[in-house]
């Protein structure tokens, strides 16, 4: 099969190649995959951390060619989006059956492929802050991928939205258009205090959004876009209004049951109740191109790849 092969040799640390076909295990399914999409981390991770030929990929979108042996899963020829920790970047991804969401007849896959890591991630660390139904939400680093997921559906789940970006003026318009009721550069500007926080920039804004958290409210701390260490001044977590504060941590792949969460998420999108924000959309031929505005912060969104 075809793959987007680790080769540190190339401009962007990949090549297309051939690579072998995956071999299921009996709890999983081969899927063909027609579309990608690209996550910060395994462009600052795994392509760096990876030897020559392995083959990355968090999400991928596709058809069933063979369902799993054990019987669990969908019948081939059901279109699906995938999660895993690699193998997405690739003609064929042999994928555990509960971390595989079935996706409505006709959907556009590419669309579709971003929902595995950036749409669960926002739904998932959403639901770690508890009902959101008339209270203050932040979402921070709220233009990136899972941002713009988590600005939706804190909007859908009754949230008042505060989003921070480093560029109001630049976002602000857009934000407020998925959802957000106060878009700030910093959580240091906010006159009132949150309930929750979804976290994903870390450093020294994890540290001031935390500084706005009412009391009995919770920072899920998901993503360090910034690479900043988090450094607390002293007395953060004493003191009048700093009472039963939660910092929560996250990871995607330890959350059981994502299977439905999937499903869900892609028929949302099929149905245009959630916007998946593809700003970069391509050929994986021209992979190098998107990889480059993901690490110079030119892409704000989501970029889909297509196995064409
Ligand atoms: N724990 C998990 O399981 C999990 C799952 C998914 C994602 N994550 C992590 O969550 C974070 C967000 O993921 P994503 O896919 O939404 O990333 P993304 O699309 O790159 O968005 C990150 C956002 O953070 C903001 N940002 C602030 N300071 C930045 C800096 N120094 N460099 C780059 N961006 C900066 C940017 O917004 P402005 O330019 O508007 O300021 C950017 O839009 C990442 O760290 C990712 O690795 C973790």
């Amino acid at each position: 099969m075809r793959a987007l092969l680790v080769d540190h040799s190339a401009p962007a640390g990949l090549r297309l190649g051939e690579a072998p076909d995956p071999v299921p295990a009996p709890d999983e399914a081969l899927v063909r995959v027609t579309a990608t999409s690209l996550n910060p981390g395994e462009v600052t991770g795994v392509i760096p951390g990876s030897p020559d030929g392995a083959v990355p990929g968090w999400d991928a979108a596709g058809v069933v060619e063979r369902a799993a042996a054990d019987g669990s899963g969908p019948a081939p020829g059901t279109p699906v989006a995938t999660l895993g920790l690699a193998g997405g970047w690739a003609e064929l991804r042999a994928v555990r059956t509960d971390l595989l969401g079935v996706v409505p007849a006709e959907a556009d896959l590419g669309a579709i492929a971003t929902t595995p890591v950036a749409g669960l991630s926002a739904l998932r660390a959403l639901h770690r802050l508890g009902p959101v139904l008339g209270r203050r939400v932040l979402v921070t680093g709220a233009t990136g991928g899972v941002g713009r997921y988590a600005v939706q559906l804190a909007r859908r789940g009754g949230a008042h939205v505060v989003a921070t970006t480093g560029d109001p003026d630049r976002h602000g318009d857009r934000l407020r258009a998925l959802g957000a009721h106060e878009v700030v550069a910093d959580p240091g500007e906010l006159a009132d205090p949150v309930h929750g926080v979804l976290d994903l920039v870390g450093g020294p804004q994890l540290v001031r959004a935390h500084g706005r958290l009412a009391a009995r409210g919770t920072l899920v701390s998901v993503g360090r876009a910034s690479g900043e260490p988090t450094a607390f001044p002293a007395g953060a977590f004493e003191g009048m209004g700093a009472h039963d504060r939660t910092i929560a941590t996250f990871f995607l792949l330890d959350c059981p049951d994502l299977g439905p969460d999937l499903t869900w998420l892609a028929g949302q999108v099929h149905a245009g109740a959630l916007d998946p924000n593809v700003t970069w959309r391509g050929s994986w031929r021209d992979a190098d191109a998107a990889l480059a505005a993901l690490v110079e912060r030119r892409l704000h969104g989501k970029a889909v790849l297509d196995l064409d």
